[in-house]
This record gives C-alpha cells, sequence and structure tokens, in this order.
C-alpha cells in the first residue's frame, strides 16, 4: 500500500511519497519489498496514489528486488479496504499478504508467511503492544482470540495495536463489499476483519515480538532510523581527509569528503557529500550529495542536496527535505529569515 495522504508528515509529503522517505538512507518502501520477497513472494501489485510516478520511478518493475510488480492505482485514499476492493482482479483468487508501504518490521515476515500457507485460516494478523493504543487499530482478545476489533478507539479494549501486515483469502472480498464507510469515510480494513470474525472465518492472530514501526509521524521516522543504524557496521568506501576524525560504525559511501570533521557513528553519509568542519552525531542519516559546513548534527535524518551551514548550535531529532539551505550568516539585521514550506514545523532553542 502506498497511495494514502500522509498529513501527519507533511510537508516532506507535499513534494513526495512518505513510503520514500529514506531511513539509513534507503526508502521504508524497500525494506518492506525485501521482507516480502525474503518470504518468497514473487508478484506485488503496489497500490498507488497521487504519488504513482515518484513510486513508479523507484521501485520500476521489481526486478532489482527479484520481483514483479504491477502498479494498481486508487483515485482517492478511501480507505485500505477500498484499497483491498481494487486489488481484486489483481489477486486471482490467491491468498495474499497485504503489506502498509510505511511499516518496518526487524525480523521481517516470513515466519508469518509461512504459517499462513501451512495452516489454511480466512486470514492471520499481527499484533504488538504499543503505548499509546488510540493512535491505532485495536484488538479485542478474549481467551487468546481476536473477537473485535476498532480503528483508533477513544476506549481501547486492550493494548493491542494492529500490525500493518495482514493477510487475506479471497474471503475479504466479500468482506469489503458487505462493510459501508467509517466516519471519517473511509472503508476500515478492521471492520472488513470484524465481519470475517462475525461470520465465522478463521483469523488467527500473533503477537509481533521483535521490533516494529509504523513511520507515520516525524517522531517515528526518526525511531526506524536509529534502530535500522543501530544494526550498522563500520564500512569506509571513501577516505576520511585531514584532520578527521571517525569513530564507531560509520558508513560512508562512495565519492563522500570528509574535512576537518568528527564523525561518531552510527551513522551514514550517502555519495557525493561532504561534511567540513563539522561534526556528526550518533543516528544521523545523512544523503546522497548533501553538504555540511561549519554545522553539528546528530540524531537526524538530511535527505540529497541539503546544504546546512555554519549552524552555531547543534541540530538534532531533525528531517530536513531534499534541496533545502539552513544557514547563519552574519548579515544585518540580525533577525531569523524563513522562506518555509505550510505545515513546516521550526523549533529554535
Ligand atoms: P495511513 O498512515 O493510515 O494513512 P495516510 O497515509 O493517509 O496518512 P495520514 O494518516 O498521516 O494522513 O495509511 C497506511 C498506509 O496505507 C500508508 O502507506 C498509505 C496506505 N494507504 C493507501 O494506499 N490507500 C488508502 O486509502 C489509505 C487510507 C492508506
Amino acid at each position: 500500500m502506498s497511495g494514502g495522504k500522509g498529513t501527519r508528515l507533511r510537508p516532506i509529503t507535499y513534494t513526495s511519497a512518505k513510503q520514500l522517505v529514506p531511513v539509513a538512507n534507503k526508502p521504508i518502501l524497500f525494506y518492506g519489498l525485501e521482507a516480502v520477497r525474503e518470504a518468497g513472494i514473487e508478484d506485488v501489485g503496489i497500490v498507488v496514489g497521487d504519488t504513482a510516478e515518484e513510486v513508479k520511478r523507484a521501485v520500476g518493475d521489481g526486478s532489482k528486488f527479484g520481483l514483479r510488480v504491477e502498479y494498481i492505482p486508487q483515485e482517492a485514499p478511501l480507505g485500505l479496504a477500498h484499497a483491498v476492493k481494487i486489488s481484486k482482479d489483481y489477486m486471482k483468487s490467491e491468498p495474499f499478504v497485504m503489506y502498509l508501504g510505511d511499516n518496518l518490521l526487524k525480523n521481517g515476515i516470513k515466519s508469518f508467511v509461512d504459517e499462513f500457507a501451512e495452516e489454511k485460516f480466512d486470514s492471520q494478523i499481527l499484533l504488538a503492544k504499543v503505548p499509546n493504543p488510540r493512535e491505532f487499530g485495536v484488538a479485542e482478545i478474549k481467551g487468546g482470540r481476536v473477537v473485535g476489533l476498532e480503528e483508533k478507539p477513544k476506549q481501547p479494549k486492550s493494548e493491542y495495536a494492529l500490525v500493518g501486515v495482514y493477510m487475506f483469502t479471497e474471503s475479504i472480498f466479500e468482506a469489503v463489499d458487505n462493510i459501508k464507510p467509517s466516519f471519517r469515510d473511509e472503508l476500515e480494513i478492521t471492520d472488513a476483519i470484524q465481519y470475517l470474525i462475525n461470520k465465522g472465518y478463521v483469523v488467527n492472530s500473533h503477537i509481533v515480538e521483535g521490533w516494529w514501526k509504523d513511520t507515520g509521524k516525524l517522531e517515528d521516522i526518526l525511531d526506524a532510523n536509529r534502530m535500522i543504524l543501530s544494526e550498522l557496521h563500520q564500512r569506509l568506501d571513501s577516505k576520511p581527509g585531514d584532520a578527521s576524525d571517525v569513530h564507531g560504525n560509520v558508513q560512508l559511501d562512495k565519492g563522500v569528503t570528509v574535512k576537518h570533521s568528527v564523525l561518531r557513528g552510527p551513522c551514514i553519509i550517502g555519495t557525493g557529500a561532504e561534511i567540513v568542519d563539522s561534526y556528526i552525531g550518533p543516528f544521523t542519516s545523512v544523503g546522497p550529495n548533501a553538504r555540511i559546513l561549519g554545522s553539528e548534527v546528530e540524531n537526524s535524518i538530511v535527505l540529497e542536496d541539503c546544504t546546512i551551514r555554519n549552524i552555531g548550535s547543534r541540530i538534532g531529532s531533525s528531517l530536513i527535505g531534499k534541496n533545502v539551505t539552513v544557514e547563519k550568516t552574519d548579515k544585518l539585521p540580525r533577525s531569523y529569515k524563513l522562506m518555509v514550506g505550510d505545515n513546516s514545523r521550526i523549533i529554535l532553542f
């Protein structure tokens, strides 16, 4: 699923698909495609919306992932169950996995897919314990079985949220044809699964023990970036230059310039980037051709072609979009001069 509105990630999603925001310099969607391939699946239909062209450019025919990819256009983000509905012809009555393109599971999905293929359930859902269930689809569990599901409930019946990976058989098409749009005018997948439960179909559930993240918000993307970077190994495809210190698990791609700088891993610096007179701290991903000059950055994602110059204080917990300039000058008057897109967030210290 790579359509949607992405309202919680504006302004990034005004110009880009949220599924293509890079985590450790790789689009979130690519981790999902790799997990799907690792589970033995070879045919993928990607549901796309307004950002279809960008997704197609990034994924192409899927061959670089060992997949055959086709695209399923959704005229508007009318809900996950709507996305299932429009995928019916593509699925040709076969069992399938629905994977939300902005979800990351550390241990992949192979074990769940294998079990689903063997056990012949009508559907299988994954659950994870979360501190903030009101923000998710939440399961009601009785005697170890899921008996109810509610989308973003005001009073959650458990701490178990629905993870964005679902397994279905063709029974789900009967369900999506028999539900009505919710108060937010979407066809909810939780309502469709509730229909399956009510009709006596077997909906199996699994608790996901490993790390899982729905990257719908900035804080979650930074968490995901930390999680992926914490497994990074040192790899220096470029040689750090004069008077520079590189500590810990740092990955420098080809054509990176590092001068008079300190890099403390885990961090990753994309090809062609320039780090001069700067400090790059742990859990930072710097995109290709970005320039960080006379500045300090940590726990952040800086996308390609950015320039960060002469910032006196440290930039942290930030996501900086493509081709952005952040700089400090001596020119008077001493004021903040901003040209910032709608719905941006700037926090000064
Ligand atoms: P959400 O994160 O629930 O929705 P959203 O992308 O519209 O974001 P926001 O709530 O911030 O406005 O969607 C989960 C995933 O499913 C995401 O990758 C987008 C995708 N999606 C579709 O492809 N079609 C849809 O109709 C919906 C609702 C989501």
